[in-house]
């Protein structure tokens, strides 16, 4: 069954936040590595990867449900960060943004008796649980290091050491 036109643009608002997701993971790499912490570096990068198979997830839902999946204007991301720390958090803040809409999109889907979309924003929710845990136990991880740069090299070389997506 086709979901309804007003449903499909809130898919493709989510569709688009992926990849403002993606892009600002992508950008928060790129600063890592100019401050030689190549671990966390290669760590948002994974992230970055992460997202953009969310927003294809998205984007091939839409088609299968017989609607056309157009990509919005992303806005450029934050470039530069106060610390390691501050990074961290950024992307937390991103994720508890990219949670509450997807909840919206939930709300959006049972409003709209769209019980097809239901088990595969299931998913969405459950990811954000353990993404919004992720970021969140890095971040607190920093505070606990902060000032002691061997704390902070011990992190990064873990981080960089994470496996798979
Ligand atoms: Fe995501
Ligand atoms: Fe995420």
């Amino acid at each position: 069954m086709k979901m309804p036109k007003d449903l499909e643009a809130a898919f493709n608002s989510q569709l688009t936040m992926e990849l403002e997701a993606a892009n600002s993971y992508l950008q928060i790499s790129a600063w890592f590595a100019t401050q030689n912490l190549n671990g966390m570096a290669s760590w948002m990068r994974q992230q970055a990867t992460e997202e953009r198979t969310h927003a294809v997830m998205f984007l091939d839902f839409i088609l299968d449900r017989g609607g056309e999946a157009t990509i919005g204007q992303v806005p450029a991301p934050t470039a530069s960060f106060g610390s390691p720390l501050d990074a961290f958090e950024s992307a937390l803040v991103q994720e508890k943004a990219v949670t509450e809409a997807i909840h919206q999109l939930y709300r959006a889907a049972e409003q709209a008796d769209d019980i097809s979309s239901i088990p595969f924003l299931q998913g969405f929710i459950t990811e954000q649980i353990e993404e919004e845990a992720t970021v969140s136990a890095i971040a607190d991880r920093l505070r606990l290091a902060e000032g002691q740069s061997g704390a902070l090299f011990l992190l990064d070389n873990e981080l960089g050491g994470r496996s798979g997506g």
